[in-house]
């Protein structure tokens, strides 16, 4: 029964992070094509993928941050460690996804790229971390009591999103 709260809890983040995967990909294409004299092929759909980010992706680094990393802090601490840097990519993440925007509005495609050269791989190899790393780490450490209180506050912010 718990086991399976704790199987949602990570399938959940997991697809989330694949759905992320899979924009960054697009993104990167469309930016592969796109031509600083026409913004037009590019510009919507960048505010698009924009959006994405603003609602679902921010809603998703909330669970990790409210719902699972206070859970997980108990073994690992949050001042250094694990948590803190995942924290820490988070921030940098929400700075560079921030220039983006300001880029995107203002049809700077130079700019654009230059973020784009940080943001998506390190958003990328911040997914890989805590896939392979972060995640199998909660599954191993957490009791069946706090996968059950993470699975719940997930669903609260869900709910509130
Ligand atoms: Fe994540």
């Amino acid at each position: 029964m718990t086991n399976q709260i704790k199987v949602r809890a990570t399938e959940e983040l997991r697809q989330e992070h694949q759905s992320v995967l899979q924009l960054l990909n697009e993104m990167n294409r469309v930016l592969g094509s796109a031509d600083t004299s026409d913004a037009v092929a590019w510009k919507p759909f960048f505010e698009n993928a924009l959006e994405f980010f603003k609602r679902d992706v921010a809603t998703h680094f909330k669970k990790e941050e409210d719902a699972l990393f206070p859970a997980l802090e108990k073994y690992v601490g949050r001042e250094s460690g694990p948590i803190a840097v995942m924290l820490n990519e988070h921030q940098q993440h929400n700075s560079l996804l921030k220039e983006l925007r300001e880029s995107v509005a203002a049809s700077d495609l130079t700019r654009v790229r230059s973020v784009w050269e940080n943001f998506n791989p390190q958003l990328t190899m911040h997914i890989v971390k805590e896939d392979s790393v972060l995640f199998p780490m909660a599954e191993h450490m957490l009791t069946e009591e706090e996968w059950s209180r993470v699975g719940q506050q997930m669903e609260e912010i869900n709910k509130a999103q």
